[in-house]
């Protein structure tokens, strides 16, 4: 960044950039800057082959495959520039000045500087793919995303034409003084011709280090495919589907191997938890999880059972349900939002899940199993958008909606309380239709909790998805489970009722302690959740 704002520079004159460089030299040329620039320069590529060596497919979004590839681009095209300038400087004395630079690479030897405005591309587009990724599920990056933005589009801009700036002001130079200024600057970064060979023999040993390293990585990447493929593992998914994919590759791996949309926002590292599985059969051939994915789970509530698909590398064949699906109605929501990329905002959250559900599976089968939870999946859904809502999530037996997407927080209190009735009404009327196969009417439990998550629009291609992340999520959730302790219908906060304008004074209260947080949260217990909407219709009117 400041070497492109250096660059920038060269739009007001060559003097000021070489005043800029005085600063970036200062900055970059101490022994402290120096140790962190040589460490990137050394760090970096070796980061990069490690990533490619541990992928054990290389199917993956176009995103994180033009990371990759800028990423091992990146060496290729600075060996000679950093040899030409840093190496050269530190060695030999060369004073690089922007007069000698730009006179050389716009006048002289315009190759090298087509082939620096691409590594300056290549440079920029990897560093703000990769701080993108770093940043985008942190809720104090989104105010700063229109700046990022701005900064990502101008700054290599400013930069280039700067530089071209600077080499047609240098080569324009015809007064007396201006030509002596341009030769001294050309003879002060001239070498001795022996000084110039060890530079350049310095040069192809880096590349030749750099290209077998690769070819290196390469060849072990094969070796390890061709050993990986004498073992084959399944991966089945819901609907019947089945990969066949290596032993060694990860749940994830398996899934781009295969084809199967499987979202995950932070790129398989193991950061966002939305890789997550819930692993129904062949649970005893996989490795315990490692620290980093037990600290996800942990952070995301998961219970036993759940994994992070990015990082289980399955040992034989196992059967797995995504936990975090997709649906067209979502994205439509999230477009119409404005969420594409994700922002936290206020929303309210519903979890639902059935009761008693497992009992009624045992004495069905399965594709008896399947029309009856489509057909639940079908009520509740309707009655979710007919109250303004998005469900956005169908795991197993259970539902997550979202309220408020594009409407105030107190709007959304209401509708989702609206929603709990519909989506209670619409089960009655389900088990009623239902009645010769059932041995008991359907029944289900909802929580409800308001409050900050990141919504946005995540996954990729055709598995993009909407969701909601963070503690919200969590604490309804927990809201749904304590229906089954106080066998009610609906636990909502009281943050909900305040913020929907309800009274529920009526209703009976408790305050329940939760995990990561010091003080304990009230909550209304409402046996009658369709009483509650009526109460509530009542006052608006
Ligand atoms: S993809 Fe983010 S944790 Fe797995």
């Amino acid at each position: 960044m400041t070497h492109l704002s250096n660059h920038a520079l060269g739009l007001i004159s060559v003097e000021a950039a070489e005043a800029g460089r005085w600063w970036f030299v200062a900055l970059w040329r101490n022994p402290l800057g120096t140790l962190v620039l040589y460490g990137a320069l050394l760090t970096h590529p070796i980061l990069g082959l490690v990533a490619l060596y541990r992928r054990r497919t290389l199917r993956m979004p176009i995103a994180e495959a033009l990371q990759l590839v800028f990423g091992l681009t990146v060496p290729l095209l600075l060996v000679g520039h950093v040899t030409a300038t840093r190496l050269a400087h530190a060695l030999y004395g060369r004073v690089d000045s922007y007069t000698w630079l730009t006179y050389a690479q716009w006048t002289l030897r315009p190759d090298i500087g087509l082939k620096q405005t691409i590594l300056l591309v290549v440079v920029w587009t990897h560093a703000c793919i990769g701080l993108h990724y770093w940043l985008r599920l942190r809720a104090s990056y989104r105010p700063l995303v229109p700046l990022a933005y701005a900064t990502a589009l101008l700054l290599p801009v400013l930069a280039l034409t700067g530089f071209a700036a600077m080499g047609r002001e240098v080569s324009a130079w015809a007064r007396p003084d201006d030509v002596a200024r341009r030769t001294a600057a050309v003879s002060a970064a001239t070498v001795e011709p022996a000084a110039s060979g060890r530079l350049t023999r310095i040069e192809g040993a880096l590349y030749g280090t750099f290209g077998a390293a690769l070819a290196g990585v390469l060849a072990a990447r094969g070796v390890r495919t061709r050993i990986a493929n004498r073992g084959r593992i399944r991966v089945r998914y819901p609907n019947a589907r089945v990969v066949t994919a290596p032993v060694g590759f990860t749940i994830l791996e398996a899934s781009r191997f295969g084809g199967v949309p499987h979202v995950s926002v932070c790129g398989g590292r193991g950061r966002c938890s939305t890789c997550r599985v819930r692993i129904e059969r062949g649970g005893d051939r996989l490795p315990p999880p490692g620290d980093a994915e037990a600290r996800v789970l942990q952070r995301v509530g998961a219970p036993p059972g759940v994994r992070l698909a990015c990082q289980t590398r399955p040992g034989g064949d196992i059967t797995v349900t995504p936990l975090i699906a997709q649906t067209a109605r979502q994205r439509e929501a999230v477009e119409a939002a404005g969420n594409e990329t994700g922002r936290e905002q206020e929303v309210a959250i519903l979890f639902a899940d059935l009761r008693g559900f497992t009992s009624v599976a045992e004495r069905k089968l399965p594709y008896d199993v399947v029309y009856l939870l489509n057909r639940y999946f079908e009520a509740v859904g309707g009655a979710v958008h007919s109250a303004g809502g998005v469900a956005n999530q169908f795991t197993g037996d259970g539902v997550m909606a979202l309220f408020g997407i594009a409407a105030p927080p107190e709007d959304a209190c209401r509708d989702a309380i609206r929603g709990a009735a519909g989506m209670i009404a619409a089960l009655e009327a389900l088990s009623q239709s239902l009645t010769a196969e059932l041995h008991a009417p359907l029944r289900i439990g909802i929580g409800i909790h308001v409050g900050p998550a990141v919504v946005g629009h995540m996954g990729f291609a055709e598995a993009a998805y909407l969701t909601a992340v963070g503690d919200t999520v969590h604490v309804a959730a927990r809201l749904e489970e304590l229906t089954k302790t106080y066998a009610s219908e609906l636990v909502i906060s009281e943050t909900v009722a305040a913020r929907a304008g309800v009274d529920v004074s009526g209703y009976p209260r408790e305050e329940i302690t939760l995990r990561n947080r010091s003080t304990p949260l009230a909550i209304r217990v409402i046996a009658n959740a369709r009483g509650l909407a009526a109460a509530l219709t009542a006052r608006q009117e």
